[in-house]
């Protein structure tokens, strides 16, 4: 089971440690060695330590180091140790990232053995227009679905901050992936307390925005998926 958070613009250097410390501690336990869990702060709130869950980037530039001002870089990422990177967000789309350069930044994560957990998901209108599944197919036509370091992640994005989807649809949706890449698949979008346990069965894992937050709240949403 994969249990990844995603902070976003949310938590500084000061308040991410705290969080750090306590979920390393939790996490140090006997019962959770099945559990693989990923945080995903602010570039600017990475530590330099070594913890029970990966730290991961929320986005890279497909280079080492440059004159790409406002993007950092791998050796930046390198500087801390970090290993994993969340592509193609949707908010990152929304700002202007598309297909092609996400398959560029793919390549580069993937010719630098990094772990890459890529996000795909449609919109409403996508969805009501039965659609879902072309626009899906679409999307990881760009990347590699047999690079062993990748973990898909399904995120509609008229779930995320609002409500999950349904069951039935992620269901669907997850069959559809499967038969696609061997790799584990997360679900994303509203993943919390009441909904967590039923998501968890469904996918290999989850990944968790605004719940993630607090640190006390992922511990229970973890223990929640045992
Ligand atoms: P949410 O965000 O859990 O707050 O809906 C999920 C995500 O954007 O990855």
């Amino acid at each position: 089971m994969i249990i990844a958070a995603n902070f976003k613009c949310n938590h500084t250097r000061k308040s991410y440690a705290q969080y750090a410390q306590k979920l390393n501690a939790f996490l140090r336990f006997e019962n959770n060695k099945n559990i693989k869990v990923y945080v995903a702060p602010s570039f600017s709130a990475f530590l330099d330590s070594e913890f029970a869950f990966k730290q991961c980037a929320q986005n890279i530039y497909p280079d080492f180091k440059g004159a790409f001002t406002g993007e950092i870089g791998l050796n930046h990422l390198q500087e801390f140790g970090i290993k994993s990177v969340i592509l193609g967000h949707c908010e990152r789309r929304t700002l202007g990232e598309n297909d092609e350069f996400l398959a560029k930044k793919f390549d580069f994560c993937k010719a630098n053995d990094l772990e890459i957990i890529y996000c795909i998901g449609e919109d409403f209108a996508t969805y009501e227009k039965n659609k879902s599944i072309e626009f899906l197919s679409e999307q990881i036509k760009y990347i590699d679905l047999t690079y062993s370091k990748l973990i898909l992640a399904y995120e509609p994005i008229y779930s995320i901050g609002k409500s999950a989807a349904k069951i039935e649809d992620i269901q669907k949706i997850m069959a559809f992936l499967k038969s696609k890449t061997k790799q584990p698949i997360l679900y994303g979008g509203s993943v919390n307390m009441d909904n967590i346990k039923q998501i968890s069965t469904l996918c290999d894992g989850v990944l968790i925005g605004s719940a993630s937050l607090d640190v006390d709240n992922f511990i229970h949403l973890i223990n929640k998926t045992k």
